[in-house]
């Protein structure tokens, strides 16, 4: 390590999250500072960022109101427990997520993160059928391909192969859905593809498989990230609604990507017009700030809780961090940035743009599939001979040393820049995304 010129002697020390870490550590890619749109390395080059970090600082790097806020909490009271104790920030961060939350969702619980969040909302979810006296609803129902971070509940109805398999058995007692990823059918559809909410109809088969009576919930993300972008076809998400509705099972969206204005409106159940009963939240939450991640229940789910003798704890489950006064104070100030710069909204305006240029993509070499929505797109390659996956690192590294970060999820590269990106800004991503696929060729 001694002769990289960017990272210490020590660098062997970091166990580095979700990368090939001799590989990585044999060619490092480092950041030193953000600023708006952009990130500078540590040789001093501007990179654009086309991925908001980790789809998680929608308002744009480097926000003033952000570090103020964060400087003037930590100094007021760096910490204060919230169990069995209070202080004001995480009543008042909960108010105003309620107020743009979609319907009815409005009690919260917080978290740190989007992994912890997932969780929480399994636990909600089986607790909350026990106390109504639903017990025997102790199944949970997932979907291939889905990410829901990687607490063992979250692992447990992800649909990741790899993020799964060295981990031995899981949570007993969940099944899966179909995804609906259909490159067949739908590629290069713009906006949400036509074909396959018929997909939703499996869980039907579930019902009559497990009866409906031992099912406690059923958990999407209403467009997975993670495994590369992939878009709920059009009716499939009011299709879920439907059926886990007429069978009293709940149905929990993981917005920790799509919340906060990424497909437009604050949540996607807003965007698409479906409201589940549980959803998750944390990224944008503080514009990646600060760890921060949320849980947003409606008020029958709460009050289902608030019963027995009033001195009774009635959810044993929090964090010590749950609520901490430097992350509500992180929120607080995201929030009022994205509420006064109308970032949602924003998004949403640039959408076709961002579209257009994206579709100008289309007929580049191995391109074989374009899908993109609100303010996400993923590029999907045809696999390099020497394996899968070898293509989209391929072009997330050409694009690095071209100037832009996106991100690479198998063979497809996805791009989700901060909602406060410009026509230039799309034009240098989609420039260098095009040199970079042709040199990856
Ligand atoms: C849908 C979804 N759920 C959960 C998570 C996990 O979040 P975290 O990494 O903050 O634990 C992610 C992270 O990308 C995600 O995309």
């Amino acid at each position: 390590m001694a002769n990289q010129p960017h990272l210490t002697a020590s660098a062997e020390h970091f166990w580095m999250p979700f990368t090939a870490n001799r590989q990585f550590k044999g060619n490092p890619r480092m950041l030193e500072r953000a600023e708006g749109m952009y990130y500078t390395d540590t040789d001093g080059r501007q990179v654009i960022d086309g991925t908001a970090g980790l789809w998680c600082c929608n308002a744009g790097h480097g926000r003033r109101e952000i570090s103020e806020a964060v400087s003037r909490q930590i100094a007021q009271m760096d910490f204060a427990p919230t169990f069995q104790m209070g202080h004001p920030l995480p009543f008042e961060l909960a108010g105003r997520l309620a107020q743009i939350s979609p319907a009815g969702l409005n009690r919260l619980f917080f978290t740190n993160s989007g992994s912890e969040s997932a969780d929480t909302a399994l636990k909600i979810a089986l607790a909350y059928q026990r106390a109504i006296g639903q017990g025997s609803r102790t199944r949970l129902i997932g979907r291939e391909l889905a990410y829901h971070g990687v607490g063992f509940g979250g692992i447990s109805v992800g649909g990741m192969a790899n993020n799964r398999k060295a981990f031995g058995a899981l949570l007993p007692g969940v099944d899966h859905l179909p995804h609906t990823l259909d490159v067949q059918r739908n590629a290069f559809s713009r906006g949400l593809p036509e074909h396959g909410a018929e997909r939703a109809d499996e869980l039907e088969r579930l019902v009559t498989l497990h009866g409906a009576e031992n099912i406690a919930a059923v958990i999407v993300e209403p467009m997975s990230g993670s495994a590369g972008v992939i878009l709920p076809p059009k009716g499939y998400l009011q299709r879920l609604r439907e059926i886990t509705q007429k069978y009293g099972i709940l149905l929990i969206f993981d917005e920790v990507i799509t919340g906060f204005g990424r497909v437009g409106e604050a949540f996607a159940a807003q965007r698409w017009g479906v409201t589940p009963d549980i959803l998750t939240c944390a990224k944008g939450l503080t514009n990646g700030a600060i760890p921060m991640g949320a849980v947003f229940v409606n008020e029958t789910i709460h009050d289902a809780f608030m019963q027995g003798p009033e001195s009774v704890i009635e959810f044993f489950h929090g964090y010590t961090y749950s609520g901490h006064p430097v992350a509500c104070a992180a929120a607080l100030a995201t929030q009022e940035i994205y509420r006064r710069e109308n970032l949602f909204q924003k998004a949403i305006e640039i959408e076709s743009y961002w579209q257009d240029a994206l579709f100008s993509l289309q007929g580049l070499p191995n391109v074989t599939d374009i899908r993109t929505v609100g303010l996400v797109a993923g590029i999907q390659f045809a696999p390099h001979a020497d394996g899968a996956g070898k293509r989209g690192y391929e072009v997330f590294r050409q694009c690095f040393d071209d100037g832009l970060l996106a991100r690479a999820s198998g063979d497809t590269v996805a791009l989700s820049p901060a909602l406060i990106v410009e026509r230039e800004h799309i034009d240098a991503m989609i420039e260098r995304l095009a040199d970079a696929i042709r040199k990856a060729a």
